[in-house]
């Protein structure tokens, strides 16, 4: 008996080469306008900005976005908002710009702190307009009803989940992407590759999801690389654009599992970026998950274009392989030795992982605390599949 779902999705996704143009189309009738960008993209930003100025709109522009962001950015930001009061938040920029621009919006009208808002459902609500443009491939979180911050002082990323953080508009521009470094592509396209994995072989997995998420595979296998060594080549980049928009689409429903719930130690402790923590940390989290979802793993192989004829336990491995090359060529550390992680923070890392129960709920095999440890040990060398 196919399984009861809920998505809530924006109301609005503008996909294609272009589409930022739509965004004065997107925020007409609002006066006042709050613009988070990243820094590289911002002369793409300024002259809409300029455009909305002209029509009549007061628009406040800022850079001010640390990767990762920790809780004190945020309330920095909010203080700023709160003053210019805005009656729309735009976010263009990778996840970290996004999972802020959500927050400021949902924030800055309401009287609620961002202490109490951490966690499932805590939000009151949302009066502030929320448009989102992304200019990475891989976070997903134009989609998402997700924030996540850090929280430097316990060194653990913390999840901010409510339906008010989906956007109104969200806009899927491969033309923003073009200029992204190919470490950020490599490390961002792993990450949806891992958000479609972990939601198809989820617990929680739905037949709606499982096509959106081995549509994502195909796309990300078969052009990340591409988009890796050749950054303007506009046709994988609009590839991986609908590859994680793909990703994005499943965390809202189905979520992730336990590669994400081991790599947010790794980020909140030795502030690795999520998508390589989620790379170097997938092919070891598959190998601990195969026999609970030797199947699907073994569907997740074919997909990725592996041919080879055998058991789905050998055909599964292969693609586990395949996951780990295809990351290799595109030049992420295959090891968390590579990342100057030293093996003593194992323990450490192990304990924090377990604390993140929302995502390890997910997970299609049980995993204890020695588990994590294992699969962290494993992990330091870097000899998965
Ligand atoms: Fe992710």
């Amino acid at each position: 008996m196919i399984a009861n779902i809920t998505l809530n999705l924006p109301s609005v996704i503008e996909f294609g080469a272009g589409k930022i143009g739509t965004l004065p189309h997107h925020l007409q009738g609002f006066t006042r306008v709050f613009i988070l960008v990243d820094k590289p993209v911002f002369t793409k930003i300024e002259p809409i900005a300029g455009e909305l100025e002209k029509s009549g709109s007061t628009v406040l522009l800022s850079t001010e976005v640390v990767p990762e962001p920790p809780i004190d950015t945020l309330s920095g930001l909010l203080q700023t908002v709160k003053l210019f009061n805005p009656d729309a938040v735009v976010g263009v920029g990778g996840g970290s710009t996004m999972d802020l621009a959500k927050l400021l919006a949902v924030l800055c009208s309401g009287e609620q702190q961002i202490h109490e808002v951490i966690g499932i459902n805590k939000l009151g609500s949302r009066k502030t307009r929320l448009i989102l443009a992304a200019t990475t491939s891989g976070t997903g979180s134009e989609v998402t009803p997700i924030a996540v911050l850090t929280d430097t002082r316990e060194k653990l990323k913390k999840g901010v989940v409510s339906p008010h953080l989906v956007a109104d508009v969200t806009i899927v521009d491969p033309e923003l992407t073009l200029a992204l470094p190919a470490p950020v592509t490599a490390a961002t396209g792993m990450d949806a590759m891992t958000h479609c994995i972990e939601a198809y072989t989820n617990r929680f997995a739905h037949p709606v999801i499982d096509n959106i998420a081995l549509q994502g595979i195909r796309l990300i296998s078969e052009n990340l690389e591409t988009a890796v060594l050749a950054g303007d080549n506009l046709e994988a980049r609009t590839a991986m654009a609908l590859g994680s928009l793909y990703g994005g689409l499943c965390l809202g429903p189905v979520n992730t599992a336990a590669v994400h719930a081991l790599a947010y130690p790794l980020g909140g402790e030795f502030n690795v970026p999520h998508g390589v923590a989620n790379s170097v940390l997938l092919p070891f989290v598959m190998d601990f998950n195969l026999p609970a979802c030797t199947e699907k793993y073994a569907q997740v192989a074919r997909t990725m274009g592996v041919t080879i004829q055998g058991s789905p336990d050998s055909v599964a491995k292969e693609g586990i392989r395949n996951i780990k090359q295809l990351s290799q060529r595109c030049g992420i550390p295959s090891g968390l030795r590579q990342l100057n992680i030293h093996a003593g923070a194992i323990p450490s890392m192990a304990k924090s992982a377990m604390l993140v129960t929302r995502l390890l709920d997910n997970n299609p095999r049980k995993l204890e605390l020695s588990d994590a440890q294992a699969i962290f040990t494993a992990a330091f060398n870097g000899s998965a599949g």
